[in-house]
């Protein structure tokens, strides 16, 4: 059985007052989250707050980002091992806005991979198709390149190792969720393409759902068979929405 893991991406939002209070509401509603595993992935500068305020919690935490290098003269990157000095558990990489925002290839996301996980980090990543690709009918080739990078690279054992979110770039922030059958179909096919190389890792391994999943719809995308938990934007930022879906979770 895979363990449902309900992660919030604060993406650029919150301040250290607002983060306090949603934290806060998020710690008194835990204890009626059976099952799932829950993480916030909040913006650099808080991360120390937040290890401060979740320490001692079940609720891990993460960054949304990090540097390919390891340490030296990259004005204004973060290294693994900083993100590992405030304990983080996650780092999201190649999530579609710093790939479409901050051109980021597959090449530098797989560089992030591979940098994140043998520091220790569990990266989460990311992968989705644009509208466009899936009124072209490539949403397969798309997420099979964006998969293969990393995973012909890094090996299936270690990508395993980490997280896989299914991310469709059309459903991210705009209330357009994927239908339950057309992620739990994405799902099935990233699942296919790891058995390819290690059927146990395909098995194993969590692929959540991120876009526009929210209190409402959470449940019923995530009674699909693929689909082990969710990456949550605009709905992470409201502690009863989150604890809804964190609920739905199990
Ligand atoms: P929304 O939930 O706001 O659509 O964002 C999803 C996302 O990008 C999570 O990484």
């Amino acid at each position: 059985m895979r363990q449902p893991l309900i992660a919030g991406n604060w993406k650029m939002n919150g301040s250290r007052s607002s983060n306090k209070a949603l934290l806060d509401g998020i710690k008194a509603g835990i204890g009626e989250v059976k099952s799932a595993e829950v993480a916030v992935c909040a913006p650099y500068v808080y991360l120390a707050d937040v290890e401060q305020q979740l320490s001692g919690t079940p609720i891990a935490w993460g960054a949304q980002n990090l540097s390919t290098e390891e340490k030296g003269a990259f004005t204004g990157e973060i290294a693994a091992s900083m993100l590992l000095d405030f304990n983080c558990k996650y780092v999201i990489v190649g999530h579609s806005e710093r790939r479409t925002l901050y051109g980021e290839n597959d090449d530098i996301v797989t560089r992030k991979f591979a940098v994140a996980h043998s520091a220790g980090l569990k990266p989460i990543l990311c992968v989705g198709e644009t509208l466009e690709e899936r009124e072209q009918g490539i949403t397969q080739d798309v997420i099979a390149r964006q998969m293969k990078a990393v995973m012909n690279t890094v090996g299936a054992k270690v990508l395993g190792e980490g997280v896989i979110a299914y991310e469709p770039v059309w459903a991210i922030g705009t209330g357009m969720t994927a239908t339950p059958q057309q992620a739990q179909d994405v799902h099935a096919f990233i699942r296919q393409l790891i058995a390819e190389q290690d059927a146990a890792v395909a098995e194993q391994v969590r692929i959540q759902y991120g876009g526009s999943m929210n209190a409402g719809n959470a449940a019923e995308l995530l009674a699909m068979e693929d689909i082990d938990g969710g990456l949550i934007g605009g709905a992470s930022l409201k502690a009863e929405d989150f604890l809804t879906i964190c609920r739905a979770a199990g």
